[in-house]
């Protein structure tokens, strides 16, 4: 079979990048322009400079990214994009653009949901990934325990009821006075700190229950401080960060473990921003090699957002020929289910 290039591009939050992928699994080029530094200032993503800083860096990244693989814009065999979810001015920036290269270059246009794309930077790891597979994407947005019994073939068993884990853990970084991202932040300050300093709570919800719930358990770490702070004590950061990292995992793991039971598969992946943590890689990794069930995660730059995931699920879409139409629009809260 003739090789396929696909293009992906990523402009849902705050960094711009695109990818040249060649069937599915190999990476020939990968370019990522981050804003981390841009709002670091503000403690978090502010969409509307997030919007701007895209346009400003869309064109110079897909250049970049053709170059280092070496292909013109004749050598791709299709054009994917995410469309959702994630900042609507961001999505459009990614949106409008990849359409407009689709549409001169001729070729197939592919939409893309982003979590979709997260979980399939698995594949670029391991592209002989076998069905059915049990995904635990965790990023700064979504919280989702979700079953894939084949190629866009999926059902999700779980998701947060409120704070997704990224979010806890950015929200508590903040609170901690580590700075964004925050999930970084604890995973560092947590390497000095005593796990079992702090009981914070585990959030279980009920028995039979695959969902999340990590707001309860983010408050739990803001009301210690301020009882603390109102009896002029002050507590130990290394601590409280290793005490709350700790607990996100633990239900992290439990929930997957829950899944396992009840959804027999034969390897279970992790995605999204969180997936770095290696706590949580460590955690699943022991449990999974007991139970015999093969584990595969992302290196950490494709666990935050890219665009060689994106290309890796726009691969699936192009061999199913699920093509996206021009008038494909940004979905900014666009679900899996
Ligand atoms: O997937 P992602 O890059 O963006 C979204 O789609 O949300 O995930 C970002 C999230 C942030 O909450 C960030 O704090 C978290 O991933 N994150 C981590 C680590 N690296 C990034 N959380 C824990 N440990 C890490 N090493
Ligand atoms: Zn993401």
């Amino acid at each position: 079979m003739k090789d396929v290039y696909i293009l992906g591009i990523e402009t849902s939050c705050d960094e711009t990048s695109a990818a040249v992928v060649r069937n599915g699994r190999e990476i020939l080029s990968h370019i990522i322009s981050s804003q981390v530094r841009t709002h670091q200032k503000y403690g978090g993503v502010v969409p509307e400079i997030a919007s701007r800083e895209h346009s400003l860096h869309f064109e110079g990244v897909v250049q970049s990214a053709l170059e280092e693989a070496g292909l013109g814009f004749d050598g791709l065999d299709g054009i994917a994009v995410t469309y959702g979810p994630g900042l609507v001015g961001s999505l459009l920036v990614g949106v409008a653009g990849a359409k407009a290269l689709a549409y001169a270059a001729r070729v197939p246009f592919i939409g893309i949901n982003h979590l979709e794309g997260h979980i399939y930077a698995n594949f670029l790891e391991e592209p002989d990934l076998k069905f059915p597979l049990l995904a635990l994407l965790v990023s700064g947005g979504h919280t989702n325990l979700i079953l894939f019994e084949g190629h866009g073939d999926f059902k999700v068993l779980g998701r947060t009821r409120d704070d997704a884990a990224g979010e806890a853990l950015d929200k508590v970084a903040r609170t901690l006075g580590l700075g964004y991202p925050g999930g970084p932040q604890i995973q560092k300050a947590a390497a000095g700190g005593n796990a079992a300093a702090f009981d914070f709570p585990r959030a279980m919800l009920e028995p039979q229950s695959l969902d999340f719930s990590f707001s309860g358990m983010k408050s739990a770490v803001l009301n210690t401080l301020n009882s603390a702070r109102m009896k002029g004590i002050t507590l130990p950061v290394p601590d409280l960060a290793a005490s709350f990292q700790q607990a996100v995992v633990d239900v992290l793991v439990r929930k997957t473990l829950m899944a396992l039971e009840r959804n027999p598969v034969t390897s279970v992946v992790l995605a999204g921003g969180v997936a770095a943590n290696t706590l949580l890689r460590q955690s699943l990794q022991g449990e999974l090699k007991q139970r015999n069930i093969s584990f595969v995660y992302p290196k950490p730059l494709l666990c935050t957002d890219n665009g060689a995931m994106i290309a890796a699920a726009g691969y699936y879409h192009f061999l199913q020929g699920n093509f996206a139409p021009w008038t494909l629009n940004a979905v900014p809260g666009l679900s899996l289910a």
